[in-house]
Formats: C-alpha cells, sequence, structure tokens
C-alpha cells in the first residue's frame, strides 16, 4: 500500500464540498493507494469543517487513509504531496475576479511561506482561489524551495466550458473534441482557441462554424461564463470548479494525451512577458509539462494573447508589494 498526502484549503467551503468527494470515490491513484487528506479552514469555520469529517466518514471510503481537520498551516502542509489552494472569498454579482486580489493576496502570501517551511521538494502545488494566477504568482515567489514548475493555476474549467460550448455547437460528444486551449487569464480577458482544434483526430471543420460564431458567440460566452453563473446560481461556481481541480489533479498525476491548459510561470514563450502565472497550451506527463511551441498565431490570436497578458502585468502591478 502506499499513501499519498493531499491538503485541501478552504474545506469548509463550496468548491471542497464537492471536491473532496469526487477526489475519494474517483480513479486519480491506483487501487492500493490510500489518502490521508489534510482539510484546512480558519478556526471560526471549525464547526463547519468537522461536519465535512462526519460527512467523508459516512461514506465509509475505501480510498480513505485518515482524515486530518486544521487550522494550522503548519499541520495542513506538512508532508504534503499534493496541496490544492482553494481557500479564498469567491466573487459575488457585479464583481471582477481581480475586484479579490486585495482581500485574498494575502492569503496565498502566508499559505506560501508556511509551505516553504513545510513541504518537501516535490510538492505539487494547484491555485485555484480567484484570481488564481496571480494568487499563484504570490505563492511562487514565496517557496523558493520548490521548482516553480511544480506550481499551476486552475484554467481546466475554462477549457472544459470551452470544449462543452464547441462541442455543442458541432453536435459531437465532447471526449470527441482535443487541442482545444485558453490562453492567459482566468478572467474575461481569456482566449479561448479553437484554431488548432481536432474532432476526432481530424481538424478539418471549417464549413461547421464561421468566423462571426468565433468572435461574437463562442469566445465572449467561454470568457464570461463564471459570471453568467453567478447571475443564475447567486453565487460562483463549485461542482464544475470542484470537477476541473479534480481533472487537473488527473493531468498532474496520470498524464494526458490532449493539450491542456494551465497557469503557469511564463518564461517569455510566444514572447509573453516573464514573472507572471499565463495559461499556455500544455503537453502533460507524469514528471513535468511543455509548453506546446510553434504554433502559428494569426494577428487576431495574437491581439488576444497580449490583452490577458496586459491584464496579468497589471494585476501583478497591484500586488507587486507581496512578491
Ligand atoms: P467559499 O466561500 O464557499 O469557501 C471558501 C472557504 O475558504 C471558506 O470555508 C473560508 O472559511 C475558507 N478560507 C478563507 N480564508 C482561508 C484561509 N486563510 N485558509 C484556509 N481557508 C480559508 O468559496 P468557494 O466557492 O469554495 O470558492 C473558493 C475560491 O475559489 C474563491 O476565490 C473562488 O472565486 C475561487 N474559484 C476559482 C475557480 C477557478 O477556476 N480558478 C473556480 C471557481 C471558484
Ligand atoms: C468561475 O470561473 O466560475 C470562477 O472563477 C468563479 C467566478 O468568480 O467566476
Amino acid at each position: 500500500m502506499t499513501k499519498k498526502i493531499i491538503t485541501i484549503t478552504g474545506a469548509a467551503g463550496n468548491i471542497a464540498y464537492s471536491l473532496i468527494f469526487r477526489i475519494l470515490s474517483g480513479q486519480i491513484f491506483s487501487k492500493d493507494t490510500k489518502i490521508q487528506l489534510n482539510l484546512l479552514d480558519i478556526s471560526e469555520s471549525a464547526k463547519i469543517l468537522k461536519g465535512v469529517k462526519y460527512e467523508i466518514e459516512d461514506c465509509a471510503f475505501d480510498s480513505l487513509d485518515s482524515i486530518i481537520t486544521t487550522d494550522s498551516m503548519e499541520v495542513a502542509f506538512g508532508d504534503s504531496d499534493y496541496i490544492l489552494l482553494v481557500g479564498a472569498k469567491p466573487r459575488s454579482k457585479g464583481m471582477q475576479r481581480s475586484d479579490l486580489l486585495l482581500d485574498n493576496a494575502n492569503i496565498f502570501k502566508n499559505q506560501g511561506i508556511a509551505i516553504n517551511q513545510h513541504c518537501k521538494d516535490t510538492t505539487k502545488i494547484i491555485v485555484v482561489g480567484n484570481p488564481a494566477n496571480t494568487n499563484a504568482l504570490i505563492v511562487s515567489r514565496h517557496t523558493p524551495k520548490l521548482p516553480s514548475e511544480n506550481i499551476t493555476s486552475l484554467m481546466r474549467l475554462d477549457q472544459n466550458r470551452a470544449k462543452s460550448i464547441f462541442a455543442s455547437k458541432l453536435n459531437v460528444p465532447v471526449p470527441l473534441v482535443s487541442r482545444l486551449v485558453v490562453w492567459g487569464n482566468h478572467s474575461s480577458t481569456q482566449f479561448p482557441d479553437i484554431n488548432n482544434v481536432q474532432v476526432d483526430g481530424l481538424n478539418n471543420l471549417d464549413n461547421k462554424y464561421d468566423d462571426s460564431w468565433v468572435i461574437n458567440d463562442f469566445i465572449p460566452r467561454v470568457q464570461n461564463r463564471g459570471a453568467e453563473i453567478i447571475d443564475y446560481r447567486g453565487k460562483s461556481s463549485a461542482a464544475s470548479a470542484a470537477s476541473a481541480v479534480y481533472d487537473h489533479l488527473n493531468c498532474i498525476v496520470n498524464g494526458s494525451e490532449d493539450w491542456e491548459s494551465m497557469g503557469i510561470l511564463s518564461t517569455n514563450s510566444y514572447e509573453i512577458a516573464s514573472e507572471i502565472f499565463y495559461s499556455f497550451p500544455l503537453s502533460v506527463n507524469t514528471e513535468n509539462h511543455k509548453i506546446i511551441e510553434d504554433l502559428d498565431i494569426s494577428d487576431i490570436s495574437h491581439n488576444y494573447l497580449k490583452a490577458t497578458e496586459r491584464e496579468l502585468l497589471h494585476e501583478r502591478d497591484i500586488i507587486k508589494d507581496l512578491l
């Protein structure tokens, strides 16, 4: 038997309430792997967290080794294999995700410092709390012990949304759609890119949609899907976000045959500024990820890539004192 320690922050919150149960009932790890869950939330949420723990126990999962509930970062991060940084304030109707920056940035600075003190140098971190890319930048600046490749921010929700909307337009099953990636920020400037998309391995799809649908319907729909969910639900996405975290973690653990979108620390590929967390098209294997290089970027695409880069640089400037 092997054991993996997974830390989830914001464990008393909405996303965690789906995420924990998906991970424990899912198939990311082999059958002989048992999971120790370290569930972190603030002390004010201790009672809710206890209820969540009881519910996990009531599921009698085969995959569960043990549960630790805590408000101590030291306890939560120590020896963790995977740290899922979910805990942060969500936005409400009318807000942009970047409006959360000043509220949430200190959480990620303090957690970065604690992670650096207590984690292993193999620990992998997924940043979910918004604005996820800039929070990931903050974490990476405070975790010099970790290779920066170990830190990624969640863009899989955007990729899943884009694939689902695209599949529905073409009236094909979602799993047949591949090489659909999202560039840039997890925000309304992101660029869902169908220039390389394939359906069932084929890319000759020109007569199935036109440019006007892509520019006027598809791209804005994906960019604004988070706000659309908030409009309908009155609060931000939780089950679909949890499902995307599950998919992202699965890619990191098991690799992927498809191209994947994750926020990573830019090192100037595609002439995107260094020192921001930017989502690129990636090939992901069980060891690491690599940017898919040398894609043709049209002038229109280039404008989208630069607009979302500008927004990330602006976010970085707002929190520069925390870096
Ligand atoms: P929520 O308010 O339901 O839960 C957040 C939890 O975090 C609460 O239990 C709160 O007590 C806890 N928390 C706050 N500060 C903490 C700290 N310092 N340490 C540990 N826990 C802390 O929110 P939610 O719906 O679960 O969303 C969480 C975050 O995820 C939000 O920022 C939201 O915007 C973001 N989100 C990101 C994506 C994405 O694709 N990147 C998708 C959906 C939501
Ligand atoms: C989402 O995309 O659903 C999340 O980032 C929540 C939000 O604020 O939109």
